[in-house]
């Protein structure tokens, strides 16, 4: 293949271990640069990113989110990554699931251009439907009725951390 971009899409994968290296903030803007600029329905570009890249947020919110998917104690549902990207749209925003996860894809494809390892991780909605993650949009000032749709854990990948897993046959229909 020769085109690099289509390379990227088609060798991404989910990374779920990290190193202890942390990520610079020219990588991590870079990442949500391109968050921000997934397509929105009607061009709203209503979906926020919340970065949380330092402690003890960042245990606070994988406890919380550990505690939502019901794991064993000790268990970080976001594998150690440094970073923490959570995307949320407006509680009232028609395409807002639509709108956020395509900035999640984005910063996934990014994350692997740049040779950086992410992975999605769920239960974002839980978190910021409740007094914990309401704390966090009210100490930044965030106003108004927000919900979350998913975080990108965002690190550098341990070497060999991201299994190719292959892709299910005959989900395309030609009528
Ligand atoms: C909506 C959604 C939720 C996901 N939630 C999690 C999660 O909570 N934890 C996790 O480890 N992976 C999660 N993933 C990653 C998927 O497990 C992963 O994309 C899938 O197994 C395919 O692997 P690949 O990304 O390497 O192609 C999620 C992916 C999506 C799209």
């Amino acid at each position: 293949m020769n085109n690099a971009a289509l390379e990227n899409l088609l060798t991404r994968r989910s990374c779920r271990a990290f190193t202890d290296e942390a990520v610079s903030a020219d990588l991590i803007a870079q990442v949500e640069q391109a968050g921000l600029c997934a397509p929105s329905g009607r061009n709203r570009q209503s979906g926020i990113i919340i970065e949380i890249a330092s402690d003890p947020l960042r245990s606070e919110l994988a406890e919380l989110n550990r505690q939502i998917g019901g794991w064993d104690q000790g268990f970080d549902p976001f594998y150690a990554a440094p970073v923490i990207l959570a995307v949320l749209v407006p509680s009232d925003c028609p395409t807002g699931v639509y709108d956020g996860s395509l900035m999640i894809g984005n910063m996934l494809l990014a994350a692997s251009a740049l040779g950086l390892g992410a992975c999605w991780i769920h239960r974002c909605r839980e978190e910021f439907a409740r007094p914990e993650g309401q704390k966090i949009l009210d100490t930044l000032g965030i106003k108004g009725a927000w919900t979350g749709i998913g975080h990108v854990a965002l690190g550098h990948p341990k070497e060999n951390s991201a299994k190719a897993l292959p892709r299910r046959e005959g989900r395309i229909f030609k009528a």
